[in-house]
């Protein structure tokens, strides 16, 4: 009889299973607890649509690696184009290891060797939410189609045995428990080493050199360790907070490219103690100071009053006569373009909405990258306490025109001896420096074609001294 009871059991339960499974769908609690653990990580900044305002998580957004366009796939629950049907094994398993479920390894522009480190209970979250408090969309994102050698997926089993650590997560012991918590946010979910780490050779993080600024895409992400000269130990706790709400804070800096996309989609919808608890962690990253440097990037505060008798001309003063000539004259080419807004002083507006070029990072630096694409790309980024808006200037004006359009901003409101020319505004341009790497394939393809021909020769006279 009671044989008989177990096996009806099973039965049944064998039975039910899917719609068991159904009806345990996560909780509300859970699915919202993974929408915020998302928004942490920045899931949104790249698995975006590559027009904005399209839906949430579609994909199809271009990253420009250095190797070539990456598409963000769809991360939908969908069935036909996103990852409905995973389980939460697979998902996991591309999170840390950067392995799809079809075994196909992923490129580390999907910043896996920082998620690895994210715990279980946020990585179930994070699963509950992508399945079910994302809306399913059957649009399929463009496949990435890189070039030869790079177009080898499986060159990522080797790479990922080298740089991808299998560790999970520990704090550092003496921290405080805010600043744990911080280091979690910043080394895992945050990733905000995979910009501001300079990567070796093969691309892969420099851990190191951690947060002493790294290339990303032309865009400069200045060293962020607590150095006051180098780094940001010169901000104040409220300064930082406030940079990653709103984007920018008057007389240290404002968060464009990449910077900006992180506080749009990410940093300015974190709470409070989670913004404090970065700020912590990284008071405690140790000082590392770039001999080159003499005084903060946002600590040339000399105003090197302009000569006005100079710009009475009436077309100095009309954006479109100087956005339309050929002038290589900084001084005019910043008046016509510039100065409506920051003003002929570089004092900008006196509310802040347009800021001063004068104690700004962006043009105080040692490296005129991130002033050269602020120029080219313009300023468009969300924050808590507004839209911050510059126009791009990359149709306006060539290469040649930038440069000294940047020149005439950094003699006259920065580090007056940095200088770039038009060949670096147009390596800026075409996304910065190509990296040794993509330099050395050619010679690698012809290193490994020599190879090849030997070992056959080899095998051809062995065969021939045979018979
Ligand atoms: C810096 C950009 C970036 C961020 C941030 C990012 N991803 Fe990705 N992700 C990518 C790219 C690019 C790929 C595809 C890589 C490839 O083609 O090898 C990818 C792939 C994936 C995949 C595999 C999908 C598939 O169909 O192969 C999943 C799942 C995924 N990401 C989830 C997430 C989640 C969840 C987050 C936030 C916690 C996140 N990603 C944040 C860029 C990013
Ligand atoms: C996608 C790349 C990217 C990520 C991710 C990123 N940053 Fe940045 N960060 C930048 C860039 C680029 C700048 C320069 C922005 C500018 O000048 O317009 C910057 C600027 C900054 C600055 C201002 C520094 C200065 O001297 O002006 C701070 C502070 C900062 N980032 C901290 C962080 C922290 C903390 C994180 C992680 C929560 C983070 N960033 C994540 C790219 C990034
Ligand atoms: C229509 C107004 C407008 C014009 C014209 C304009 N800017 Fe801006 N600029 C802005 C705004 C708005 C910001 C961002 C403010 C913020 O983040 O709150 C900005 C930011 C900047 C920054 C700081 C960027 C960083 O990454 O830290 C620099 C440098 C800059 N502008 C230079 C220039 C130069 C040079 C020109 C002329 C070629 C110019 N701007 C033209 C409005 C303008």
């Amino acid at each position: 009889m009671s044989r008989v009871t177990t096996l009806f059991t099973t039965l049944t339960v064998a039975l039910l299973a899917p719609y068991l499974a159904q009806a345990q769908a996560p909780d509300a609690a859970l699915i919202e607890r993974g929408a915020y653990i998302a928004t942490a990580g920045d899931c949104a900044a790249c698995h975006r649509t590559k027009q904005s305002g399209g839906p949430a998580y579609a994909g199809g957004y271009v990253i420009a690696s250095p190797l070539g366009d990456i598409v963000a796939p769809n991360i939908t629950p969908s069935h036909k184009a996103g990852i409905g049907g995973w389980s939460f094994e697979d998902f996991d398993r591309s999170m840390r290891r950067g392995v799809r479920p079809d075994g196909a390894r992923l490129y580390p522009a999907m910043p896996y060797t920082n998620y690895q480190g994210i715990s279980e209970d946020d990585m179930r979250a994070l699963y509950a939410f992508f399945t079910n408090g994302v809306k399913p969309v059957d649009t399929i994102a463009p496949t990435t189609d890189l070039p030869f050698p790079f177009n080898i997926r499986a060159m990522m089993i080797p790479w990922n045995w080298m740089f991808r650590s299998d560790k999970p997560f520990r704090p550092t012991p003496a921290l405080s428990p805010a600043a744990q918590r911080g280091q979690y946010l910043v080394e895992t979910l945050a990733h905000c080493g995979s910009c501001h780490t300079p990567r070796n050779i093969l691309m892969a993080e420099k851990n190191s050199q951690a947060f002493t600024g790294g290339d990303v895409g032309g865009w400069r992400a200045p060293n962020i360790t607590s150095d006051p000269v180098s780094g940001i130990g010169g901000w104040s706790d409220q300064q930082l907070v406030a940079y990653f709400r709103n984007g920018h804070v008057a007389g240290k800096g404002v968060a464009a490219g990449g910077m900006g996309e992180a506080v749009e989609h990410s940093l300015r919808s974190l709470s409070d103690p989670d913004l404090s608890a970065m700020v912590a962690y990284m008071r405690t990253v140790a000082p590392v100071r770039d001999s080159a440097d003499t005084r903060a990037a946002f600590g040339f505060t000399q105003v090197r009053p302009v000569s006005l008798t100079a710009y009475e001309n009436s077309d100095t003063r009309d954006q479109n006569a100087v956005a339309g000539s050929a002038t290589i004259d900084g001084a005019r080419l910043y008046a016509g373009a510039c100065a409506s807004c920051h003003g002929l002083n570089g004092n900008g507006s006196k509310d802040g909405f347009y800021p001063p070029l004068v104690g700004s990072s962006a043009t105080g630096s040692n490296n005129p990258n991130n002033l050269v694409m602020t120029v080219l790309t313009g300023v468009d980024r969300r924050g808590s306490d507004g839209h911050a808006f510059m126009p791009a200037f990359a149709n306006d004006m060539n290469d040649a025109q930038v440069a000294a359009v940047a020149n005439r901003v950094l003699t006259q409101f920065g580090n007056s001896a940095v200088q770039v020319d038009a060949a670096q505004v147009a390596t800026l341009r075409a996304g910065g420096g190509k990296p040794l790497l993509l330099k050395l394939v050619p010679w690698i393809i012809g290193l490994l074609g020599l190879v090849l021909v030997g070992l056959v020769t080899v095998f051809m006279k062995r065969r021939f001294w045979k018979s």
